[in-house]
């Protein structure tokens, strides 16, 4: 059986005026995977995905989307292929409803199933539901990731990158967000999880990379990285 490649990124480099913070880095994601990217505080996790998704500039490398270069490729024309983020802090229209900014992640869709993927958003999160005509910058943290999360999934993502989905959510939430998480990968959708929580992106991964200094320093079957010693010494406070 062959795997697709649905992304594949070669030698990137992303840097901030002089200071380089993406460093030639180099990783993949097969269709079906689910694929966690972990890493401390700076590491260059969200540069990369920006990078990615054609909200940073890139310095150097190639990056390609179902076998063909996406680099220079604005974020709005990778949503319509199916290149979908949901950012770090979320990016929801604070001014609009729920309903109206799940029906903005479909703005790129002209079918007749828009309301209906609400509902199935609304049964993936019912919280949503009960709020829907709530508007969005009223709502807790937690609320607010299930409408960014919600939000991406109208778009029909063929990959869903996910920027520190449970980043300051409580214990009860960030179990929630995983747990949803691990239901649009069972689903079918590819996922790439950039997280801090090692140990919860990496026990629903199937394979995982670990970002350093903006270098990936180490790859693989994602359980056995969990095991690690020098992983669960670094990320795992062990
Ligand atoms: N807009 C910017 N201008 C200048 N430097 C930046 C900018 N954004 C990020 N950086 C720097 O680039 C490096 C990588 O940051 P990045 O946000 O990619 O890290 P991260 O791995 O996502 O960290 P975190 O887990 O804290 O979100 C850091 O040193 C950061 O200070
Ligand atoms: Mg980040």
């Amino acid at each position: 059986m062959s795997t697709t490649t649905m992304l594949k990124v070669t030698g990137l480099k992303v840097a901030y005026g002089g200071i380089q913070a993406v460093k030639g880095v180099n990783f993949e994601v097969h269709q079906g995977e689910l694929v966690s990217l972990i890493g401390a505080n700076g590491a260059g996790k969200t540069t990369t995905l920006k990078a990615v998704t054609g909200t940073q500039p890139v310095a150097e490398g190639t990056i390609e989307y179902l076998g063909r270069s996406i680099r220079g490729q604005g974020a709005w024309d990778l949503v319509k292929q199916g290149l979908v983020m949901v950012p770090e802090g979320r990016g929801t229209f604070t001014r609009m409803t729920i309903v109206e900014n799940l029906q903005m992640g479909a703005f790129i869709r002209n079918d007749n199933e828009i309301d209906a993927d609400i509902e199935k958003v609304f049964v993936l999160f019912p919280r949503l539901k009960e709020r829907r005509n709530q508007l969005a910058g009223t709502m807790s943290g937690g609320e607010q990731q299930m409408l960014a999360m919600g939000r991406a999934l109208m778009a029909r993502p063929k990959v869903l990158l996910l920027d520190e989905p449970s980043m300051g959510l409580s214990p009860i939430m960030v179990d929630k967000i995983f747990e949803v998480v691990n239901d649009i990968h069972q689903r079918g959708t590819t996922v790439l999880l950039v997280e801090q929580n090692a140990s919860r992106a990496l026990g629903l991964a199937n394979r995982g990379y670990v970002m350093d200094s903006g270098e990936i320093t180490m790859t693989g079957d994602a359980k056995a990285l969990l095991n690690d010693p020098k992983v669960r010494a670094a990320y795992l406070g062990e």
